[in-house]
């Protein structure tokens, strides 16, 4: 495992460029106008807004409108190759742009970007410009040099990059909830995954720029922060290594922030400030995190723990580092310490490598002895370069995959209404985000499990808690009124 870590080919990213030249206004005078459109995890939208705040420096407005853009960038993702499609799709129609306005720049940022390199810009010709996930400082450069005549890209993975000192710009916000990327990069190695070739070798951010990023959003106005890394229970600070000169300063030896002791400083912002985290990996969830969520009433009980299947045999082949014991014995302590009210929602893939029936019934089994709130389910897609591509035999057909991927989804709707049903009769607290979508006559918000509950608006607005009593649900989604 170490030797293919070492392979992925880490380097660090490029210096930035000492003087750059960039075409800030269009020919008209007026500031450029950046369109940006995300695809993926939520990650990958958290990097939009990184992307947004570098260009915004740089002279550059935004648009929400795709027509009035200057640069459009697509920030894309590799995890499942319909994502890629989907992506290919889209340059189709820009490109269809691109004829009635030539002068149009389009870049594809992110995993799809890190993935292919200088392939897309042989296989995409409408793409002048290609950035990976460590590279957006570099973007105004790259941009400069499309702007001289030339195509442009910088795919290097960086070692320490984390983007900790910008601001990200909000883009598409509620002004009421935001995310916080508190690591980036995978050192996992799920056969499966392709995570860790896009976004390279783990890394975690300063404390300290993570608590000023969720005070700045709180004095804003926000009132929720999701902590987001593809494996959060990762997540380790080290002073020692980061920041002799505060050490020194505070007179400690050595001081190391785990997740448990960053997710109690984050809640200390202020207790109006809900704190949610995704995700997390059942191998290295701890006590020490459940017991901090149990402190804080602030930090929300749901966990998303993903699964991916309930056999031990796949398992191991999908390199998980857990069994289906394992799993569930985490699955017992989280509401051993938090009580079965504690949200559970997960993954799981369809049809991995050799994934037998009787396989594909311990995954359903599971699934009946947790019974999770929600799940995200998923075909087996085999990615280029990954451990499974190499090892095993994408062996079960579509149809097959098809299949189990019903009786996982269909078995989920019926976990979702039952866990749902179970709050009929409860008050929660929410924290409302917004106008439902049916009426303005309707708000919506989450309470802790992140369950969506929908009640009349009477005189209340969005950013303001409220009690709800649930009076009856769907298998989506709570209804009630305030109380
Ligand atoms: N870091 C997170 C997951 C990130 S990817 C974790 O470890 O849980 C999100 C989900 O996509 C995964 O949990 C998995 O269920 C799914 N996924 C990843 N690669 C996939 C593939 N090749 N085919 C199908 N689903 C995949
Ligand atoms: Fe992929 Fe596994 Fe890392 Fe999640 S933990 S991003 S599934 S390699
Ligand atoms: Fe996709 Fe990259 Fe996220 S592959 S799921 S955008 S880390």
């Amino acid at each position: 495992m170490k030797d293919l870590i070492a392979d992925l080919g880490v380097l660090s990213s490029e210096p930035p460029a000492e003087q750059i030249r960039i075409s800030e206004a269009t020919s008209t005078g007026k500031p450029r106008k950046l369109y940006i459109e995300s695809y993926g995890c939520q990650m990958n939208f958290s990097d939009s807004e990184i992307v947004a705040s570098i260009l915004q420096k740089n002279g550059f407005d935004t648009t929400s409108e795709i027509s009035e853009a200057d640069v459009v960038f697509l920030n894309t993702c590799s995890i499942r190759e319909k994502a890629e499609t989907t992506v290919r799709n889209r340059l189709v129609h820009i490109n269809g742009l691109k004829k009635n306005k030539p002068e149009l720049l389009v870049g594809v940022l992110g995993c799809m970007a890190e993935r292919l390199k200088t392939k897309f810009l042989e296989e995409e010709k409408i793409v002048d410009l290609v950035a990976g996930p460590d590279a957006y400082r570099d973007l105004p450069h790259l941009i400069a040099r499309v702007d001289e005549g030339g195509k442009a890209i910088n795919t290097f993975l960086s070692r320490d990059e984390t983007y900790a000192d910008i601001n990200p710009v909000r883009l598409n916000s509620n002004g009421v909830t935001a995310f916080i990327s508190i690591m980036r990069g995978c050192d996992n190695m799920c056969s499966f995954c392709v995570v860790p070739f896009t976004r390279g070798r783990e890394r975690s951010r300063d404390p300290e720029s993570i608590i000023t990023e969720a005070r700045d959003l709180f004095e804003k106005g926000f009132r929720e922060v999701t902590l987001l890394g593809q494996n959060v229970d990762s997540y380790k600070w080290s002073a020692a290594e980061n920041n002799k000169a505060r050490l020194e300063k505070n007179g400690e030896a050595e001081h190391v922030v785990n997740f448990a002791h960053l997710l109690d400083k984050v809640a200390r912002v202020h207790p109006d400030l809900r704190v949610r985290f995704s995700t997390s990996h059942p191998k290295d969830i701890t006590d020490e995190v459940l017991f901090a969520m149990g402190r804080h009433d602030n930090i929300c009980k749901n966990i998303h723990l993903p699964m991916q299947s309930g056999s031990s045999r796949i398992l191991e082949l999908m390199n998980r580092g857990y069994s289906r014991e394992w799993y569930l014995a985490k699955v017992s302590r989280i509401r051993e310490i938090l009580g079965v009210d504690c949200g559970i929602t997960a993954d799981m893939i369809s049809g991995f490598c050799s994934e037998t029936e009787l396989e594909h019934h311990e995954t359903l089994s599971l699934m009946d002895e947790v019974k999770y709130d929600y799940a995200y389910m998923f075909m087996y897609s085999e990615r280029p370069g990954t451990l499974a591509e190499k090892k095993f035999k994408d062996d079960i057909d579509e149809d097959v995959k098809r299949q189990r991927l019903t009786e996982i989804i269909d078995k989920q709707n019926i976990h979702s209404l039952e866990r749902n049903q179970l709050d009929v009769g409860k008050t929660y607290k929410v924290l409302i985000e917004g106008f439902s979508k049916r009426s303005e006559d309707f708000l919506y918000g989450r309470n802790s499990n992140n369950k969506v509950v929908i009640f009349p608006k009477e005189n209340k607005s969005k950013g303001q808690y409220v009690n709800v009593l649930v009076d009856r649900c769907s298998k989506g989604t709570l209804f009630g009124k305030l109380v």
